[in-house]
C-alpha cells in the first residue's frame, strides 16, 4: 500500500486536454523505454527495482555497521559529494529532531559532513571540533577519485591515526565505493576499511537506497527497512501500472513536460517544513543533473515556505511568468501545538484561539496556491499524510521514476552527467595535476589575451 497522492487541482485549468492527453501518451512510452531498458543510459538502471531485490544480508551488514559506529562514537562524520551525500542527509535531516545536535547529553550518533566543498575555514573548524570527541567516518565516493571528498578524507584520516593509530582506525572509517576500481577501493583495501560496495549499475543520484544512503541513515538511528519499504511499494506501484492517466509518476512528468513547452522552463518545490530543505536539494540535483543537458531542461529550484513567502513570494506572484510550483504538501504533523486564549488578547491572536498551530499552516498553503495559481503559476500538489521513513522512500522513489521518465520524454539521456566533468578538468589543469599539461597551457594562454 501507498501513501502519496497528487493533486492538480491548482494546475489543470493552465493546460489544453488535448495536450495533456499528448504528453500522458508519450509518457507512457517513456515509462516503457525505462521499463524495458531500452533508452539511452539504459546501464544504469539498477536503481529501477533497487528497492524490490536488496538482500536482507546486506540490510543485515549495514545495521551491523550502524551499530559498532553507534557503539563508539558520538558523531559520524559522513564524507561524499553531491548524489553520494545528499540522498542520506535529506532522510536524516528530514526524520531526525532539527535541534539533535545541540543536545550532546542525549543518546546517539550525531552525523556531520564533509567533503562536500572544497571550504578550508569549514574543514579546519571541523577538525578542531572532532579533536576531542570520539568519531568515526563513513567516506563515500562511487568513482573513488573525486576531488573534494578525497581531500576531506585525506585530512580526516590523518587526525583518526593520530587520535587512534593505525589499528584503531580500522573500526572507524567505513568506505562505499566500487566493487574493484578508484582511488579509494586501493586505499580502504590496503588499509582493510570495511567497504561497502555501490552498484555499478546505479549512479549516484539514485543511490539512496543503497549503501551510499543505508549506512548513514542507519547510523542515524532511523529505521532503513521502513524507509526501503516505502520505495518498494512506491517501485511496485509505478512499475505495474500501464495506464499514465492513473500513474502518478507518469502524470507528474506529463504536466512537468507540458509547461515546458508552454515556456514554463523554471519548476519551483515548495515544502512548508524546513525540515524538508535537504530533501528539496536532493531533488534539485536529481533533476537538474538528470535533465540539464543538450541545452534543454527544466530548471529546478526550491523555496520553503512560509519563511520564503517573505522573500520569493513577490516574484514568485507577480515576477516573470515562466515558472510553475510542485508543492510538497505534508498533510498531518508528527508533533502540533494548540493556540490557547490570552485574556488580555494584547497581540491580537485570540480570533485563533483554541486551533492547532498545523490548521493554520494548513491555511497559508492553501491560501498561497490559491493566490499563486490566480497569479497564473500552475501549482501541482504531491500529498503525504505525514512525514516518517517509510513515506519519504515512497516520495523519493516516486521521483527517482518520474525523473526517467520525464527526462526520456524530453529526448535525453537522464542517467549520465557529462557537463559535471568540464570545471574538474579546467581545476585539475590549473593545479597542475599530472595528464592536464596542454589543458593547462591552453587555459593560461586564454587567461593572457
Ligand atoms: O549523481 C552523480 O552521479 C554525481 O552527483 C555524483 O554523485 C557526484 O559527482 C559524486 O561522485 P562520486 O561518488 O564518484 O564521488
Amino acid at each position: 500500500m501507498t501513501h502519496l497522492s497528487f493533486s492538480d487541482r491548482f494546475a489543470k485549468k493552465f493546460v489544453a486536454d488535448s495536450i495533456l492527453d499528448q504528453q500522458l501518451v508519450a509518457s507512457g512510452k517513456a515509462k516503457e523505454t525505462l521499463l524495458s531498458k531500452s533508452g539511452k543510459g539504459n546501464e544504469y538502471l539498477g536503481w529501477v527495482h533497487l528497492p524490490s531485490s536488496i538482500a536482507s544480508s546486506e540490510l543485515t551488514r549495514i545495521r551491523d555497521a550502524a551499530e559498532a559506529i553507534q557503539s563508539h562514537s558520538q558523531y559520524l562524520v559522513v564524507v561524499g559529494i553531491g548524489g553520494s551525500y545528499l540522498g542520506a542527509r535529506a532522510v536524516i535531516e528530514a526524520i531526525s529532531s532539527p535541534f539533535q545536535n545541540l543536545e550532546p547529553s542525549k543518546k546517539g550518533v550525531r552525523i556531520l559532513y564533509a567533503g562536500h566543498h572544497l571550504d578550508s575555514d569549514y574543514h579546519a573548524k571541523l577538525l578542531a571540533f572532532l579533536e576531542t570527541k570520539d568519531f568515526s567516518v563513513n567516506v563515500i565516493s562511487k568513482s573513488g577519485t573525486t576531488t573534494e571528498p578525497a581531500i576531506a578524507f585525506r585530512l580526516l584520516l590523518s587526525l583518526l591515526e593520530r587520535k587512534y593509530g593505525k589499528e584503531g582506525v580500522k573500526n572507524r572509517v567505513f568506505s562505499t565505493t566500487d566493487a574493484s576500481k578508484g582511488a579509494l577501493k586501493k586505499l580502504s583495501d590496503e588499509y582493510g576499511f570495511p567497504t561497502f560496495v555501490i552498484p555499478d549499475d546505479v549512479g549516484g543520484r539514485y543511490s539512496v537506497f543503497t549503501p551510499v544512503g543505508l549506512l548513514p541513515i542507519s547510523a542515524a538511528g532511523l529505521s532503513v527497512n521502513k524507509l526501503i519499504d516505502g520505495a518498494k511499494a512506491m517501485e511496485s506501484l509505478l512499475c505495474a501500472e500501464s495506464s499514465p492517466e492513473k500513474n502518478l509518476a507518469c502524470l507528474y512528468a506529463s504536466y512537468r513536460n507540458a509547461f515546458y513547452s508552454a515556456g514554463k522552463k523554471t519548476e519551483v518545490t515548495v515544502s512548508y517544513t524546513p525540515v524538508l530543505g535537504y530533501f528539496i536539494e536532493w531533488w534539485k540535483q536529481l533533476f537538474g543533473e538528470s535533465e540539464g543537458k543538450e541545452q534543454k531542461g527544466i530548471f529546478p529550484a526550491g523555496v520553503v515556505f512560509t519563511t520564503d513567502l517573505h522573500s520569493m513570494g513577490q516574484y514568485l506572484q507577480e515576477g516573470e511568468r515562466n515558472l510553475f510550483e510542485t508543492v510538497i504538501h505534508i498533510e498531518t504533523p508528527r508533533n502540533d501545538l494548540y493556540l490557547t486564549e490570552k485574556p488580555e488578547d494584547n497581540d491580537g491572536l485570540n480570533y485563533l484561539s483554541g486551533k492547532k498551530l498545523s490548521e493554520v499552516s494548513e491555511k497559508a498553503i492553501l491560501g498561497t496556491l490559491i493566490a499563486h495559481s490566480d497569479g497564473n503559476v500552475p501549482c501541482l500538489e504531491i500529498k503525504l499524510p505525514e512525514l516518517t521513513e517509510e513515506t519519504l522512500g515512497e516520495l523519493m522513489y516516486f521521483h527517482q521514476f518520474s525523473c526517467g521518465v520525464s527526462g526520456y520524454m524530453l529526448g535525453v539521456n537522464p542517467f549520465d552527467q557529462p557537463g559535471v566533468e568540464d570545471y574538474k578538468n579546467n581545476m585539475f589543469a590549473l593545479l597542475g595535476k599530472k595528464g592536464y599539461e596542454s589543458r593547462q597551457k591552453e587555459i593560461l594562454e586564454r587567461l593572457k589575451s
